[in-house]
């Protein structure tokens, strides 16, 4: 039995195949219909979502699937103390299939311990995020035409954003790809992950302007400074509008470059910058379904 708890779970060949797939989804949707059908997917959500648990259900919905679930933790056991492997051995007696996300950093390994059948991490912590990660791959692919060769800068958050550290994990497997990390020095990327690109021989670099590198990117990945990481409120509001991207920005970036975000934004992209072409947010939420159909297909064994 596969899960998905890190993006590293699967090979670069998996993730391609499964990229491959989200594509002929697109293109064939009627193909997959019933694809699902008798089976059930879980949805259990210890945090806040909006696009991670509904797409997951819009995803098993459009393969013919049934779901169930909760949307908080106030209204599962877990509000009487249960732990994380008593749900999980609980809802696996109910569904096919769980995508969770929970505030602690590893809940999904526990969870993979007791599990009669495969989960996903739909974002522990301030950890990982896999499943945001297929969708950003999805996009940049489809927006760039490759996985290689780009120069991406990620700006924002990049020391409690999850986002940030499965897509630098993922995209760290591909060739030629040079990373620019723009953060202010206390939101800079946690060492292990420097540490990670260093050992690879990746090109990498941090800096503190945005404005500096903006003319070198091919892809430009904006984030939420992460207030629900935040142990003191006058730290998150001194940092939280460090960078806001505003239409002026944009004129020094390259014609073909992509503005990237997992959403939701607060204030890091200014909503004047929503209409210009190389803003792909809202595709990259769409490519968030797909994915999760390729996904959901792929570990339930129904991929030749
Ligand atoms: C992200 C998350 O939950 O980490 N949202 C998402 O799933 N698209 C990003 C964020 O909350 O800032």
């Amino acid at each position: 039995m596969r899960h998905l708890v890190d993006i590293t779970d699967f090979s670069v060949q998996e993730i391609d195949d499964m990229l491959r797939l989200s594509e002929d989804i697109i293109d064939d949707r009627a193909k997959y219909a019933e694809a699902m059908h008798g089976k059930k997917l879980a949805t259990l959500f210890f945090e806040p979502s909006t696009r991670t648990r509904l797409s997951f259900e819009a995803a098993m919905m459009e393969l013919g699937g049934n779901v169930l679930g909760f949307s908080s933790s106030d209204s599962s056991s877990a509000a009487k103390g249960e732990s994380v492997s008593d749900t999980i051995r609980t809802v696996g007696c109910y569904a096919d299939v769980i995508a969770m996300r929970h505030p602690k950093e590893g809940a999904p390994m526990a969870a993979i311990k007791h599990s009669t059948v495969p989960i996903i991490n739909a974002g522990d912590g301030g950890h990982n995020h896999p499943t945001q990660t297929l969708t950003d791959l999805l996009t940049i692919k489809r927006e760039k035409g490759r996985l290689n060769d780009l120069v991406v800068g990620l700006c924002g958050d990049l020391k409690f954003g999850r986002t940030v550290h499965s897509l630098i994990n993922a995209l760290a497997r591909y060739s030629g790809i040079q990373f620019v990390l723009i953060s202010p020095p206390e939101l800079k990327i946690p060492d292990y992950i420097k540490r990670m690109l260093t050992d690879n021989g990746f090109r990498w670099r941090e800096v503190e302007s945005l404005d500096e590198v903006m003319p070198d990117l091919d892809v430009l990945y904006m984030t939420r400074v992460q207030k629900e990481r935040f142990f003191n409120e006058a730290d998150y509001v001194r940092l939280k509008d460090s960078y806001i991207l505003t239409p002026e920005k944009l004129k020094q970036a390259k014609k073909d470059m992509i503005v990237m975000h997992p959403l939701p934004r607060v204030n890091e992209i200014s909503v004047k910058v929503d209409d210009d072409p190389r803003a792909c947010y809202f595709r990259q939420v769409e490519n968030g379904k797909f994915v999760r159909m390729a996904l959901i297909l792929t570990l339930m064994g129904e991929v030749e």
